[in-house]
């Protein structure tokens, strides 16, 4: 099977971007241990970051077809955005959201997501850890729908 990782707006700036909230780790050092960790559960993993709304809509309307399955940190589009949420559910493939900080523990604006009903799922507060515990709970579901 194969996956989409998808990140959104200023993640291209991690490691350097807000370090007390987002961690040290840049999105290419995420990136790596992403394709490692799908690559040791037998998924083969397309990591891609976009700072414009409409080219994330773009990658997850190609998806179907595709892609088994999607992970999205739509960073601040989370709290915005209808149309990634009306992208995943339009493509309706397994999908998880996750967060590097948790959303819930910061100002009240974050705590709400557009993407919530889209997805099975959300990891959320675990730092470059959250994305490779959604590539866990997403090689779940694949092996659920496929034994
Ligand atoms: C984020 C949380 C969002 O609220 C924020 O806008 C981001 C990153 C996270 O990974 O913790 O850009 O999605």
């Amino acid at each position: 099977s194969s996956i989409l990782i998808l990140n959104g707006p200023n993640l291209n700036m991690l490691g350097r971007r807000e370090p007390g909230i987002y961690g040290r780790a840049s999105l290419d050092d995420i990136r790596d241990a992403c394709v490692q960790k799908a690559t040791a559960l037998g998924l083969s993993a397309d990591f891609r970051q976009s700072n414009h709304e409409g080219e994330l809509v773009g990658w997850i309307q190609e998806a179907a077809g595709r892609f088994d399955g999607i992970i999205i940190n739509a960073a601040a589009y989370t709290h915005t955005s209808v149309a990634l949420r009306d992208a995943l559910l339009a493509v309706a493939l397994p999908a998880i959201e996750v967060h590097l900080s948790n959303i819930h523990a910061r100002e009240d604006f974050r705590r709400h997501s557009y993407l919530g009903p889209a997805v099975r799922g959300m990891v959320a507060g675990f730092g470059a850890q959250s994305y490779l515990l959604a590539i866990d709970a997403i090689a779940h579901i694949l092996n659920e729908t496929t034994d």
